[in-house]
């Protein structure tokens, strides 16, 4: 093993993502920024410097646990401060774990902003995948608004409330095309935009994937979406689903992939169509009334030209609210034989009720009633060092009220803000019921992936309707092969459930991972024997009340 040292400046810049030109938030002049590649057991280090001049930034490592390092998590008011215009900030952290991951901005919307890029961590040498595959391809998916990530922050937290709306692309390796379509030429709803006129030097030229004939290819899929959930699928060629978020799954064979915010996958690809055409290459908005065109792309079987286009048009994606084929993909997923299995029994259960509320006339997202704001002093040296009021220290409430419906709008939309923390006995086994709930209006209800940091998860199961507890509910968990996961969605109108080992010293975030949601206070923050968390560096402790001269 070896440390991977790099040298970061984040900042500003112009880019044309999908064609328009707009400001990005760069890494070293790069959008999307540089991708990390390593080993397991080498430690990263990335030395960050915010060249951003007006606001804070930080760097979180999605799917990476920080064994030993919450310092290095990257959450801006949990893990540490925000790193001030000028300043750098060392990430130092050890990948023990392969798989396809990414990091992204974690401090206000800036996610939102471009700020992200994928992180690949493969095998020790000498050790083997449970599967065969002769090259790799990576492919990193986001969604991409004009609007720049303040207006949608200052409309977000405004009376009356402004949503982002849809995206206006949908970008492939950070790469788009608005007002203009690849697959122009067809008889289709594409035809309704010009042709793309594009040499390849473009910012906005596709990335095509190069492949030979009659190979195996390992496509690493990573979602990075503000908002949209996808669904990703090649014409003519099927797939197997191998890995999800750094976790090996029991391979099965499909024609799509639905991807949530946050979630990973590998698929092998077998390149055993015809040699002599090209075929598209898609990701197509699921779960929200579409109004973004498909993302698009050419994979190239090499020699033929890359600029010859398919021979028909793009595939077509399922119905965006076809949330039963949705559910039978996340259902069609389990660990791979021989992968950890979850403890038996439980020690605890924490059920989470996802309910849309108001808070003086401003629109919020709750939990159990509470909207989450982060405080000033970051939660890990505020515990870890005894800091008094730093935050709110009673528990946060563990269910909701039992004669609340889900299934109806809340009868009484107001909730509070909050920043209380749910506690966890170190190694204990955790049970968490995310519940869905019917938003504001009536006759909605969004799906929510939510991520947790530093852990897997067990994905016991799903269910629809509220969440009793009784023996029906019961039956529906899976004990013998779930697989485990860091981000998992919970269903409209439906309920979720998830096991993990509080085995990771250290405060948590736990998240839907929609960059607006979790602005308007959809997350929760987990702790977990800080009293075993190591010397937390200074570095990360220079606000709020950790400012302050303390005693170690
Ligand atoms: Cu990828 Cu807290 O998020
Ligand atoms: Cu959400």
């Amino acid at each position: 093993s070896q440390i991977r040292h790099f040298q970061w400046e984040v900042r500003y810049m112009y880019w044309s993502p999908d064609c328009v030109e707009n400001v990005v938030m760069g890494i070293n002049g790069r959008f999307p920024g540089p991708t990390i590649r390593a080993k397991v057991g080498d430690t990263i280090s990335v030395r960050l410097t915010n060249g951003l001049l007006t606001e804070g930034v930080v760097i979180h490592w999605h799917g990476i646990r920080q064994f030993r390092t919450p310092w290095a998590d990257g959450t801006a008011s949990i893990s540490q401060c925000a790193i001030n215009p000028g300043e750098s900030f060392t990430y130092r952290f050890e990948v023990d774990k392969a798989g396809t991951f990414f990091y992204h901005g974690h401090y206000g919307m800036q996610r939102s902003a471009g700020l992200y890029g994928s992180l690949i961590v493969e095998l020790e040498d000498g050790k083997a995948e449970p599967f065969h595959y002769d090259e790799e391809l990576s492919l990193l998916f986001s969604d991409w608004w004009h609007e720049s990530m303040h207006e949608q922050e200052v409309g977000l937290s405004s009376i009356p409330f402004r949503w982002i709306g849809e995206p206006q692309s949908l970008l492939i390796n950070g790469r788009g095309q608005y007002n203009c379509s690849l697959a122009a030429s067809y008889q289709s709803r594409n035809s309704s935009y010009p042709r793309c006129n594009l040499r390849g030097g473009e910012q906005c030229a596709p990335y095509v994937l190069h492949v030979r004939p009659n190979k195996v290819y390992r496509l690493r899929l990573a979602s990075t979406t503000s908002l949209s959930s996808l669904n990703f699928e090649i014409s003519d060629h099927k797939m197997v689903v191998v890995e999800a978020d750094g976790n090996y799954v029991r391979p099965f064979e499909v024609r799509d992939v639905d991807i949530y915010s946050g979630e990973t996958y590998s698929v092998l690809l077998k390149t055993d169509q015809d040699p002599a055409q090209n075929y598209w290459v898609s990701i197509s908005v699921r779960g929200r009334q579409p109004a973004t065109p498909q993302g698009l792309t050419i994979l190239n079987y090499v020699p033929t030209s890359a600029s010859r286009l398919p021979v028909s048009p793009p595939p077509i994606a399922p119905r965006w609210d076809d949330f039963d084929r949705s559910k039978a993909f996340s259902k069609s997923m389990f660990s791979l034989l021989g992968s950890a299995q979850p403890p038996r029994a439980r020690d605890r259960r924490i059920v989470l009720l996802n309910m849309q509320s108001k808070i003086n006339g401003y629109t919020k997202w709750s939990i159990n009633n509470v909207s989450l704001v982060l405080p000033l002093t970051p939660y890990l040296g505020a515990i870890r060092y005894g800091v008094k009021g730093a935050f709110d220290r009673r528990a946060p409430p563990e269910n909701f009220p039992g004669n609340y419906n889900p299934m109806i709008p809340p009868l009484n939309p107001n909730s509070t803000t909050g920043n209380r923390v749910y506690t966890f006995l170190y190694n204990s086994t955790v049970d968490v019921v995310l519940q869905n709930a019917n938003a504001l209006s009536a006759n909605v209800s969004e799906i929510h992936p939510w991520h947790l940091h530093g852990h897997d998860f067990w994905v016991l199961g799903y269910g629809e309707g509220k969440f009793t507890g009784g023996h029906k509910d019961e039956a529906r968990l899976n004990l013998e092969n779930p697989p485990l996961r860091n981000t998992v969605p919970v269903f409209p109108y439906g309920w979720t459930a998830l096991r993990f080992v509080a085995n990771n010293p250290g405060v948590w975030a736990f998240h839907c991972h929609i960059e607006p949601h979790l602005h308007m206070g959809m997350g929760v923050v987990f702790a977990e024997a800080v009293n075993l968390v190591g010397k937390v560096p200074d570095d990360t402790l220079m606000c709020g009340l950790t400012a302050k001269p303390r005693k170690d």
